[in-house]
């Protein structure tokens, strides 16, 4: 159809399914800032070759502000024949110049150089004005609250059982830490992602020799993609924004359910607030967590964002195929989900309340067995050994229907073996045993406020 950008060598109609199939425009026009962006640029390219006036150049660059304009107003209009961002775009331009003018801005570039440039400047922008601060928002807040509340102790546990006494705050700084290692990486790819495709044309490069490396620069590009066919081919950046994006849903996965579980009547340690939590339509004692089961369901979602597009990306023949279009629905659906989540992780953990009384009534002596074996450790026995005799003593405890090993008597603890003197019952004390763990990354105050220090540099 005469209508079709591409339209020239056609004589017959799209079939209106067709059409509507292979259109990017419902999805693709949140990158309409980046497109115009790139098109004002790339003109100023042309016209430093003498493939633009200075006037023409002027009149583009006037169209490009209005259509910014329109799109910000949400007063676009769009056409059932626009296909893409791009093109619409461009019939836009058309009709505020002139057909004439407008018709030279293309001179050049390929939509395979153009929509790649397109999102990788809308990648390196929302990583740059949202991920990475709210990132930082997050992990400000967590430090900030383990800050707060570092006298609070909780139980620690392996596979769900009760472990070892630990800080609330080491906790805290536990995921603190993973997303601190989720930031870096971030900013590593955000670097390897800001490279600039602008000027390799479809995939064979530039007939008229424009200045790719001036491009880049105008574009906030670190440098320029040295191969054209990798430069409109090159997903990558993609997959590495998402394969981040699936691991950080994750920690935030894993985060959740450590909450889910902690915010239980059974457990009674943390109280999510009202802003967090929806009720029951049936029940009306309920208050769930739902913020936090969506965190951990949410990571599902990213990981399929992830796994479908390799699945597209495998087996596509260099170079441009439109088999790439599919990955703009999964890598937005997964930067607004990510977006979100870290939104809400950050509001849950800013308003939750801890209940300290519940958390340190779940700290039992038995947590504190490996204490009593470090007791005959430091009289000389070995580990192994006292790894045994502390393992009878809580045995003799539990078959005297004692509650708890520090409720056996001197006598007892000497039948069991006669190293053991008065002052064994000194261990008997959470707060010296989370404080006996001062080395680097326990649970000693000293040690946890240096570890959110270090994370305060970090970040
Ligand atoms: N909408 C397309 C995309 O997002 C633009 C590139 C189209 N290129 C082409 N040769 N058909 O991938």
């Amino acid at each position: 159809s005469a209508q079709k950008l591409w339209g020239g060598r056609f004589t017959g109609k799209t079939d209106p399914l067709m059409h509507l199939y292979n259109a990017s425009l419902p999805y693709d026009y949140k990158m309409y800032k980046a497109d115009l962006e790139g098109t004002r640029v790339y003109t100023a390219g042309l016209q430093k070759l003498g493939l633009l006036t200075e006037d023409e150049l002027s009149k583009i660059h006037q169209g490009l502000e209005e259509i910014k304009q329109e799109w910000d107003e949400d007063k676009f209009v769009r056409h059932a024949d626009d296909e893409d961002i791009h093109t619409a775009n461009e019939r836009r331009l058309g009709e505020l110049i002139g057909r004439n003018i407008a018709g030279k801005v293309h001179t050049g570039r390929s939509r395979n150089d153009q929509c790649v440039t397109d999102l990788r400047i809308y990648c390196r922008d929302i990583v740059n004005d949202k991920l990475l601060p709210f990132m930082k928002d997050l992990i400000n807040v967590m430090i900030l609250r383990a800050e707060k509340e570092i006298d609070i102790l909780m139980p620690g546990y392996t596979h769900l059982q009760r472990a070892q006494p630990i800080r609330w705050s080491h906790w805290l700084s536990s995921y603190a830490t993973y997303f601190t290692q989720d930031l870096q990486r971030l900013r590593q790819i955000v670097e390897r992602l800001n490279q600039s495709p602008l000027g390799a044309g479809a995939l064979a490069g530039h007939p008229y020799g424009i200045n790719r490396e001036y491009l880049a620069k105008e574009l906030g590009f670190a440098g320029v993609i040295g191969n054209s066919l990798v430069a409109v081919s090159d997903r990558d950046f993609i997959v590495e924004l998402m394969s981040w994006s699936t691991l950080f849903m994750n920690h935030i996965s894993r985060f959740a359910e450590d909450m889910i579980i902690y915010s239980t009547a059974e457990f009674g340690f943390i109280k999510l607030s009202d802003a967090y939590s929806t009720g029951s339509s049936l029940m009306p004692q309920k208050k769930n967590a739902d913020s936090l089961e969506l965190l951990r369901g949410k990571s599902g979602r990213v990981f399929g964002d992830l796994a479908g597009f390799l699945m597209s990306l495998k087996g596509i023949p260099s170079t441009y195929d439109k088999d790439m279009q599919e990955d703009k629905e999964a890598l937005f659906d997964c930067l607004t989900t990510v977006e979100h989540s870290i939104l809400i992780a950050t509001g849950v953990v800013s308003t939750l309340s801890v209940q300290k009384q519940k958390m340190e009534a779940a700290l039992t002596m038995d947590m504190l067995a490996t204490d009593l074996a470090d007791y005959l450790v430091r009289k000389g026995v070995p580990f192994r050994e006292t790894h045994h005799i502390s393992g009878e003593c809580v045995a003799k405890a539990e078959n005297l229907g004692l509650d708890g090993i520090d409720k056996l008597t001197l006598e007892q603890y000497q039948e069991i073996d006669p190293r053991f003197s008065s002052n064994l019952f000194e261990i008997f004390n959470f707060e010296q045993s989370v404080e006996r763990r001062d080395a680097t990354g326990g649970t000693a105050k000293s040690a946890v406020l240096k570890q959110l220090d270090n994370l305060k540099t970090q970040i």
